[in-house]
């Protein structure tokens, strides 16, 4: 089927991280891995803000939406290198690709957007901490995220109508481990000059650089104040509590840009397929880490539910 020019693709060959058969049983347990990593931290910190009352807060509530997007998304990119290596099957359905590109696009600007929520709320936290409570109230946080969520899975929704009317393939073997919008591009022999305007009028202005920007004007605010303060120590303090969330932007930020901005060359695909992997598993699973390591309260949550739970045995 390959090399042909194909009207009607009805099924995909999903080609994974690679073709070498004695590299199959390393991938696949290495991606098992991440994934039961990703899997514990994420549940881990979904139970503890759901069990410890102090943690009840705008920010945790918005770290659980983070962790529930970091399951989702994995799960979407990575469950097909799982589910080939034990079935030996590699092909998904037309329907099941776009299905896949659109959940994945989607929690992907959803993981933008609640990271811009959050650092919203660091913003009136430490700006205007007199009115904290009000502004960002249960109301307005539950708004800030499900318009996140509704927004994301709208904006997506041009870019699989483009893609789905795409009706010539020059293959149907994708050279990736999941139905990435780029790769199905590349294979597409129809004209593809309006999705590559949306993805970069959409895709990377409106759903990648507007969050960027809004999370920076944030952080101006959030430097200027904290430079208002007198004492080293309050300084530190209150810059403690955005380390966390700041952390976490600037490493998905970073990778993101890695990826937009590596060469888009055929040839190197292994390594623009190693640098992929590296982005779809690396933030998510290091996402609950980063914000267990840098921070006292999950730190002490953990320690007393752990306490408790030894009680309870
Ligand atoms: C997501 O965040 C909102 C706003 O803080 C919160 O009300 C909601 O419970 C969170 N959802 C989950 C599943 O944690």
């Amino acid at each position: 089927m390959e090399q042909t020019n194909q009207t009607t693709v009805t099924y995909f060959i999903i080609k994974g991280i690679s073709d070498l058969p004695e590299l199959q049983a390393p991938i696949f347990l290495l991606v098992l891995l991440i994934y039961l990593i990703t899997l514990c931290g994420n549940m881990t910190i979904l139970l503890l803000v759901c069990l410890v009352h102090h943690l009840h807060t705008p920010m945790y509530f918005f770290l659980c939406n983070l962790s529930i997007i970091d399951i989702s998304c994995m799960t979407v990119s990575l469950h097909r290198v799982l589910v080939s290596f034990i079935s030996g099957d590699n092909t998904v359905s037309f329907l099941t690709c776009m299905t896949q590109m659109y959940m994945f696009s989607s929690l992907e600007s959803n993981e933008l957007l609640i990271l811009t929520a959050m650092s919203y709320d660091r913003y009136v936290a430490i700006c205007n901490p007199l009115h904290y409570p009000l502004v960002m109230s249960r109301n307005v946080c539950a708004l800030l995220a499900i318009a996140s969520w509704v927004l994301s899975f709208l904006e997506i929704i041009p870019f699989v109508v483009i893609l789905s009317g795409f009706s010539c393939y020059r293959s149907n073997k994708i050279n990736h481990f999941f139905c990435d919008t780029v790769p199905l591009m590349k294979l597409s022999c129809s004209d593809t000059s309006n999705l590559e305007i949306l993805i970069f009028t959409e895709g990377i202005f409106l759903l990648s650089f507007t969050p960027l920007l809004l999370t920076f004007i944030s952080y101006v605010f959030i430097i200027i104040s904290i430079l208002k303060i007198r004492s080293n120590t309050g300084r530190r303090k209150v810059f403690y509590t955005c380390s966390s969330h700041l952390t976490v932007v600037i490493f998905l930020y970073v990778t993101l840009f890695c990826q937009y901005l590596s060469p888009p060359s055929t040839d190197t695909f292994a390594s623009n397929k190693l640098l992929s992997l590296f982005n779809t598993a690396a933030v998510p699973m290091l996402n609950p880490l980063i914000y267990s390591l840098k921070n006292k309260d999950v730190k002490s949550a953990l320690r007393w539910s752990l306490k408790k739970c030894k009680r309870i045995n």
